[in-house]
Protein backbone atom coordinates (compact mmCIF):
# COMPACT_ATOMS: atom_id res chain seq x y z
CA UNK A 1 0.00 0.00 0.00
CA UNK A 2 1.55 3.20 -1.26
CA UNK A 3 -0.06 6.35 0.09
CA UNK A 4 1.65 9.83 -1.04
CA UNK A 5 1.62 13.53 -0.24
CA UNK A 6 1.27 16.02 -2.69
CA UNK A 7 1.41 18.76 -0.29
CA UNK A 8 1.13 22.70 -1.85
CA UNK A 9 -0.57 26.12 -0.81
CA UNK A 10 -3.61 25.87 -3.50
CA UNK A 11 -4.09 29.31 -3.46
CA UNK A 12 -6.08 28.48 -5.77
CA UNK A 13 -5.76 25.32 -7.12
CA UNK A 14 -4.38 25.70 -10.94
CA UNK A 15 -4.56 23.43 -14.22
CA UNK A 16 -0.66 22.71 -13.35
CA UNK A 17 -1.46 21.33 -10.04
CA UNK A 18 -4.29 19.31 -11.25
CA UNK A 19 -2.21 17.61 -14.11
CA UNK A 20 0.41 16.99 -11.36
CA UNK A 21 -2.36 15.62 -9.05
CA UNK A 22 -3.54 13.44 -11.71
CA UNK A 23 -0.57 11.95 -12.62
CA UNK A 24 0.78 11.23 -9.40
CA UNK A 25 -2.67 9.82 -8.71
CA UNK A 26 -2.09 6.94 -10.89
CA UNK A 27 1.29 5.86 -9.38
CA UNK A 28 0.42 5.23 -6.15
CA UNK A 29 -2.82 3.44 -4.04
CA UNK A 30 -3.68 6.73 -1.83
CA UNK A 31 -2.81 10.23 -2.85
CA UNK A 32 -3.24 12.71 -0.04
CA UNK A 33 -3.80 16.25 -0.93
CA UNK A 34 -2.19 18.57 1.84
CA UNK A 35 -3.05 22.17 1.63
CA UNK A 36 -0.45 23.85 4.24
CA UNK A 37 -0.90 26.74 5.44
CA UNK A 38 0.76 29.52 7.51
CA UNK A 39 -2.17 31.08 9.62
CA UNK A 40 0.08 34.10 10.00
CA UNK A 41 -0.36 34.62 6.29
CA UNK A 42 -3.80 35.11 4.93
CA UNK A 43 -4.58 33.81 1.99
CA UNK A 44 -7.05 34.55 -0.43
CA UNK A 45 -9.02 31.34 0.14
CA UNK A 46 -9.47 29.76 3.76
CA UNK A 47 -7.96 26.31 3.91
CA UNK A 48 -11.77 24.72 3.69
CA UNK A 49 -12.35 26.41 0.44
CA UNK A 50 -9.09 25.39 -1.36
CA UNK A 51 -9.94 21.82 -0.08
CA UNK A 52 -13.30 22.09 -1.14
CA UNK A 53 -12.25 23.22 -5.06
CA UNK A 54 -9.28 20.45 -4.70
CA UNK A 55 -12.34 18.06 -4.00
CA UNK A 56 -14.15 19.11 -6.65
CA UNK A 57 -11.94 19.18 -9.53
CA UNK A 58 -11.04 15.34 -8.60
CA UNK A 59 -13.62 13.81 -7.50
CA UNK A 60 -13.25 11.43 -9.90
CA UNK A 61 -10.42 10.45 -8.63
CA UNK A 62 -11.67 7.81 -5.86
CA UNK A 63 -7.98 7.19 -4.49
CA UNK A 64 -7.65 11.30 -4.02
CA UNK A 65 -7.63 12.64 -0.15
CA UNK A 66 -7.67 15.71 0.94
CA UNK A 67 -6.29 17.75 3.76
CA UNK A 68 -4.69 20.90 5.23
CA UNK A 69 -2.66 21.11 8.13
CA UNK A 70 -0.77 24.11 9.91
CA UNK A 71 1.95 22.26 10.52
CA UNK A 72 5.68 21.33 8.92
CA UNK A 73 5.37 19.13 5.70
CA UNK A 74 7.24 16.68 7.50
CA UNK A 75 4.95 16.57 10.49
CA UNK A 76 2.09 15.92 8.22
CA UNK A 77 3.86 13.69 5.80
CA UNK A 78 4.80 11.64 9.48
CA UNK A 79 0.84 11.90 10.82
CA UNK A 80 -0.73 10.72 7.61
CA UNK A 81 2.05 7.66 7.49
CA UNK A 82 3.33 9.14 4.13
CA UNK A 83 6.54 7.27 2.01
CA UNK A 84 6.75 9.88 -0.74
CA UNK A 85 5.80 13.34 -1.29
CA UNK A 86 4.98 14.71 -5.01
CA UNK A 87 5.97 18.03 -6.35
CA UNK A 88 5.16 19.41 -9.28
CA UNK A 89 8.71 21.33 -11.54
CA UNK A 90 7.34 24.02 -14.08
CA UNK A 91 10.64 25.39 -15.31
CA UNK A 92 14.30 24.65 -14.30
CA UNK A 93 13.62 27.40 -11.70
CA UNK A 94 11.82 26.10 -9.68
CA UNK A 95 14.54 23.54 -9.46
CA UNK A 96 16.69 24.86 -7.23
CA UNK A 97 14.05 25.54 -4.88
CA UNK A 98 12.62 22.09 -4.84
CA UNK A 99 16.17 20.52 -4.29
CA UNK A 100 17.01 22.70 -1.42
CA UNK A 101 13.26 21.74 -0.04
CA UNK A 102 13.49 18.37 -0.86
CA UNK A 103 16.61 17.92 0.99
CA UNK A 104 15.69 20.04 4.24
CA UNK A 105 12.70 17.33 4.43
CA UNK A 106 14.56 14.75 3.90
CA UNK A 107 17.05 15.97 6.54
CA UNK A 108 14.27 16.24 9.38
CA UNK A 109 12.46 13.33 8.26
CA UNK A 110 15.17 10.45 6.77
CA UNK A 111 13.41 8.46 4.82
CA UNK A 112 11.10 10.38 3.45
CA UNK A 113 11.37 10.11 -0.44
CA UNK A 114 10.55 13.18 -2.65
CA UNK A 115 9.36 12.84 -6.11
CA UNK A 116 9.40 15.89 -8.94
CA UNK A 117 7.26 15.80 -11.52
CA UNK A 118 7.40 18.20 -14.06
CA UNK A 119 3.99 19.45 -15.34
CA UNK A 120 2.97 19.66 -18.88
CA UNK A 121 4.87 22.55 -21.00
CA UNK A 122 1.33 24.14 -21.82
CA UNK A 123 0.88 24.75 -17.58
CA UNK A 124 4.66 25.63 -17.16
CA UNK A 125 4.22 29.82 -17.12
CA UNK A 126 0.83 29.28 -14.60
CA UNK A 127 1.29 29.94 -10.86
CA UNK A 128 -1.39 30.80 -8.26
CA UNK A 129 -0.02 33.93 -7.37
CA UNK A 130 0.10 35.05 -10.73
CA UNK A 131 -3.82 34.00 -11.45
CA UNK A 132 -4.49 35.86 -8.09
CA UNK A 133 -2.61 38.84 -9.62
CA UNK A 134 -4.66 38.58 -13.27
CA UNK A 135 -8.06 38.02 -11.77
CA UNK A 136 -7.39 41.04 -9.26
CA UNK A 137 -7.67 43.37 -12.17
CA UNK A 138 -10.29 41.06 -14.01
CA UNK A 139 -7.73 39.80 -16.36
CA UNK A 140 -8.73 36.48 -18.06
CA UNK A 141 -7.70 33.04 -16.43
CA UNK A 142 -9.87 30.68 -17.90
CA UNK A 143 -7.46 28.76 -19.10
CA UNK A 144 -5.27 29.21 -16.30
CA UNK A 145 -7.53 27.09 -13.28
CA UNK A 146 -10.26 24.54 -13.90
CA UNK A 147 -13.44 25.29 -14.96
CA UNK A 148 -15.26 23.68 -11.83
CA UNK A 149 -13.06 26.61 -9.59
CA UNK A 150 -13.31 29.74 -12.52
CA UNK A 151 -16.30 31.10 -10.69
CA UNK A 152 -14.96 30.86 -7.23
CA UNK A 153 -12.26 32.81 -8.12
CA UNK A 154 -14.09 35.52 -10.39
CA UNK A 155 -16.41 35.51 -6.83
CA UNK A 156 -13.15 36.59 -4.49
CA UNK A 157 -12.79 39.66 -6.53
CA UNK A 158 -16.24 40.43 -7.33
CA UNK A 159 -17.04 43.80 -5.62
O1 LIG B 1 2.34 25.54 -3.39
P1 LIG B 1 3.56 26.05 -2.70
O2 LIG B 1 3.29 27.42 -2.11
O3 LIG B 1 4.77 26.03 -3.57
O4 LIG B 1 3.82 25.04 -1.48
C1 LIG B 1 4.86 25.28 -0.55
C2 LIG B 1 4.67 24.37 0.67
C3 LIG B 1 3.31 24.64 1.31
C4 LIG B 1 4.78 22.91 0.27
C5 LIG B 1 5.81 24.73 1.68
O5 LIG B 1 5.79 26.11 1.96
C6 LIG B 1 5.70 23.93 2.98
O6 LIG B 1 6.10 22.79 3.04
N1 LIG B 1 5.10 24.55 4.02
C7 LIG B 1 4.89 23.91 5.31
C8 LIG B 1 5.89 24.43 6.33
C9 LIG B 1 7.23 23.72 6.19
O7 LIG B 1 7.35 22.51 6.28
N2 LIG B 1 8.30 24.51 5.96
C10 LIG B 1 9.63 23.99 5.75
C11 LIG B 1 9.87 23.61 4.30
S1 LIG B 1 11.50 23.03 4.02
Amino acid sequence: MTRWMFPGSFDPPTLGHLDVLRRAARLCDELVVAVLHNPAKRGLFTPEQRMEMIRRVAADLPNVRVVSSDALLVQAAAAFEITCVVRGLRTSHDSAGEIQMAQLNRAMLPGLEVLMIPTAPSFAFISSSYVREIAAKHGDISTFVPAEILPDVLAAYEV
